[in-house]
């Protein structure tokens, strides 16, 4: 079977005021009644796949545990990262935990992060992908781009590999490419957005990434060895963590390994990052508007509205979101709630 490996580090400010450091946007409920940590474990409990291991930072353990119990999910660990130190290392100690009981191990890698809505249609992609990655692939899966987005990595697709449902060549892996970059790609036609799954087997990737960097191997390595059981918690050494180096699993691995196969799936992927895009895939009212908590909203229209405190009311508003928590109402034009994270910025520089 395949072991899911969640990932569950980041802060997700571009959701603020709601996406808070001790509450990121993965363990709160923001498009369904259950948090996105909760969903993406849901996703992939079914046949094929084992409890999952979640890998998160130490902060957030009780409410990750207490979000899992009460869904009912047994993780097989929860890993606690000291300090995040991006994907790449979030993945090595994944595939060194695993490696250590079962050298054949397979991982997919999740971020807590995405919104899915067509879940069968990811798992049935993944489970047919397994073929690929047991014969030593790294697999991403890949998204038809709509826009010019550069905050996700593009993939350059190559010929179908025969005999393997679906699978393609990666040409190129580009991560995070400028405005002209994405445009030329998106126009082309032959790119695809990276979702940010990967299916491996755990030791193919260890190898990949023993090539490209292999002192961050070595600090993981360090840091599950000398790891302690906290309760049902797994603390990995604080001062291997340190000193480590941050990457992405996508610079430190992706763009250079040779043998990544992507399979495009057309699986209702969003990566909800703002504000914005969580309107744009949620249901909206006849006037183009999602209200939720205690708003009144009078001749509003396209806007996205939502408070958990007090009371917003509106009059003769459009493209306009409004989020109010007990302390903070943000109010922005829609085009602009990506700059939510100018905000955060300026006031983490305040202290
Ligand atoms: N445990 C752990 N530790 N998780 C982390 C850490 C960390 O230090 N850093 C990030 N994560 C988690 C985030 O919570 C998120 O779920 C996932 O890993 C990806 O990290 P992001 O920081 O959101 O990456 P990104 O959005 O910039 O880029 C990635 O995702 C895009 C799709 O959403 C890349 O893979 C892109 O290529 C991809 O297009
Ligand atoms: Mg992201």
């Amino acid at each position: 079977p395949i072991v899911p490996v969640i990932l569950s580090g980041g802060s997700g400010t571009r959701l603020w005021p709601m996406s808070r450091t001790l509450y990121p946007k993965q363990l709160q409920a923001l498009y369904s009644d259950s948090s996105m940590l909760v969903e993406t474990a849901r996703r992939v409990s079914g046949d094929g796949f084992t409890d999952p291991i979640i890998i998160c930072n130490g902060e957030h353990r009780f409410i990750v545990a207490e979000q899992l119990l009460e869904a009912g999910i047994q993780p097989q660990a929860i890993v606690l990262e000291p300090v995040g130190r991006n994907t790449a290392p979030a993945a090595a100690v994944a595939a060194l935990m695993l490696t250590n009981k079962d050298p054949d191990a397979m991982m997919l890698l999740k971020p807590a992060d995405h919104m899915i809505t067509k879940p069968n249609v990811f798992v049935e992609a993944c489970l047919q992908a397994r073929k690929a990655a047991d014969d030593g692939a790294l697999v991403t899966f890949g998204i038809i781009p709509h826009k010019p987005e550069t905050g996700f990595g593009y993939i350059h697709k190559g010929p179908a590999l025969a005999g393997f449902n679906s699978c393609h060549r990666v040409e190129k892996f580009v991560e995070k490419p400028d405005v002209k970059t994405a445009e030329g790609y998106v126009a082309d036609g032959g790119y695809l957005w990276n979702s940010g799954m990967f299916l491996f087997r755990a030791q193919d990737y260890l190898d990949e990434l023993s090539k490209q960097c292999p002192e961050m191997v070595e600090a993981c390595r360090r840091a599950v060895h000398l790891a302690r059981q906290d309760m049902d918690f797994l603390r990995l050494d604080e001062q291997a963590f340190q000193d480590m180096k941050g990457n992405s699993i996508d610079y430190a691995v992706m763009e250079k390994a040779q043998n990544v196969l992507v399979v495009p799936v057309d699986m209702g992927w969003d990566d909800v990052g703002s504000w914005s895009s969580l309107w744009a895939v949620g249901d909206k009212d006849t006037m183009g508007n999602i209200l939720l908590g205690d708003v009144i909203a009078h001749d509003v229209a396209g806007s996205y509205m939502r408070s958990s405190g007090q009371l917003i009311a509106a009059i003769g508003m459009k493209d306009i979101v409004v989020v109010a928590t007990d302390d903070v109402i943000l109010v922005a034009p829609m085009d602009r709630a990506q700059e939510v994270k100018e905000i955060v910025k300026s006031l983490d520089d305040l202290g």
